[in-house]
């Protein structure tokens, strides 16, 4: 087989790390020898042995003289990763195929530059494209120590994403919805604005496919939320955050009742009009290792994120409908010609039940 074909393989066992590995990056790697895999491992965990060990020593014979396929350059970011580069090194494999190159500033190219002194051969750059996008989370993050952001919106076809009085139960069909769930199983955490509690009530958690929960984040400047709410009420996991204004800091008794329903509540600095600093808060949540952010609405929530240029990308779910009025997908937001109007460009798109699904990313 070609050095792409096993490239790939190494993604897709890479993908079964999705939503366990953060903040380590998905790897998936193969150990090739007289064209068979005689070794694999993929990281399912962050505390694990590196993927590339796991798949040396536990090859069937051995690995001398054979091929490591890694979607990811291995790390050398910390002495442990030295070692790892070490048992790569001692396992006495020839070659090396690699699909990105790690792009953290610790890290980047000094393993190749290792493992070439060693005089293993590298190759780089296979399947570039699809490595670098299945580690987005990781290379934003382990850049800028920020989340990377996703905006999900669910759309009719005229840009609505609830009826006038605030209903949008349901725009998108029910495949659009679990797709929205296994993304919330892979973000580390969703977010959304407190007019979203207040009309929908939601959960923010995984129940329309198999996968582990994220952390639920409100943005509550008032300290507001209410005790009924299912959010509280169904916080069995401990995982919802409320994002508050630092002047509620003295709200003590509010605070502590919170706290007692297993709420943690981060304070931030707010704007002149008393909206939470966005930019502020994706520092917080970096700060706490949250590498990926699935932001869920609404359309005020939508709007700050774009005006602000926060967002990496842009997920919309367009459900075949027209509502004609209703809540916009953007709120408050005002260009003034389309001269001036954001671009964006079309990533990928796809059918997902009766719904459009487009990926855009801005010029
Ligand atoms: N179709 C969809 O994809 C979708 C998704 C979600 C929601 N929705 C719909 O959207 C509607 C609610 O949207 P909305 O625009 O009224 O409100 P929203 O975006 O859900 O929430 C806005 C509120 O969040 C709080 N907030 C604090 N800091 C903020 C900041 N920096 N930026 C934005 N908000 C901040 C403010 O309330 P405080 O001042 O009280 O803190 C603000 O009024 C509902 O009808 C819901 O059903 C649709």
């Amino acid at each position: 087989m070609l050095d792409e074909s096993y490239i790939q393989i190494a993604l897709e066992l890479a993908k079964k790390g999705k939503g366990k590995v953060s903040p380590k990056p998905l790897v998936g790697s193969l150990v090739v020898k007289n064209d068979k895999i005689i070794g694999a491992s993929y990281r399912n965990s962050p505390d694990e042995v590196s993927p590339e060990i796991l798949a040396i020593e536990g090859t069937k014979e051995n690995p001398e003289g054979s091929t490591l396929y890694t979607n990811l350059e291995p790390c050398s970011s910390s002495q442990k990763d030295f070692n790892c580069l070490d048992r790569i090194i001692a396992s006495k494999i020839s070659r090396i195929v690699i699909g990105s190159v790690n792009t953290n500033p610790s890290s980047g190219g000094n393993s190749i530059k290792k493992l070439k002194r060693a005089g293993i051969e590298v190759i780089t750059g296979m399947l570039e494209k699809e490595c670098y996008e299945l580690n987005k989370f990781y290379f934003k993050y382990s850049n800028s120590s920020i989340p990377y952001v996703t905006l999900k919106m669910a759309t009719t076809i005229d840009g609505k994403i609830a009826d006038k009085s605030g209903n949008s139960k349901w725009i998108t069909s029910v495949e659009s919805r679990s797709m929205n769930h296994q993304l919330r199983s892979e973000h580390d955490a969703v977010l959304i604005g407190y007019n979203t509690v207040k009309k929908d009530n939601p959960q923010l958690t995984v129940r329309l496919v198999e996968g582990r929960n994220p952390k639920r984040i409100i943005l509550d400047s008032e300290l507001k939320l209410s005790h009924h709410s299912d959010l509280i009420q169904k916080n069995y996991d401990r995982n919802l955050i409320v994002v508050t204004s630092k002047k509620n800091k003295t709200r003590k008794k509010k605070i502590a009742k919170f706290e007692a329903s297993g709420v943690e509540i981060i304070f931030a600095p707010h704007k002149k009009n008393d909206d939470l600093d966005l930019t502020a808060i994706l520092k917080k949540l970096g700060e706490k290792n949250i590498t990926s952010l699935l932001v869920e609405g609404g359309g005020k929530v939508f709007s700050n994120f774009i005006s602000e240029k926060l967002e990496d990308e842009i997920l919309i779910f367009v459900g075949p409908k027209i509502l004609g009025n209703g809540y916009s997908l953007t709120n408050g937001f005002d260009v003034k010609s389309l001269s001036k109007a954001l671009k964006y460009y079309i990533k990928d798109y796809d059918k997902v039940g009766d719904d459009l699904l487009i990926r855009l990313i801005r010029r």
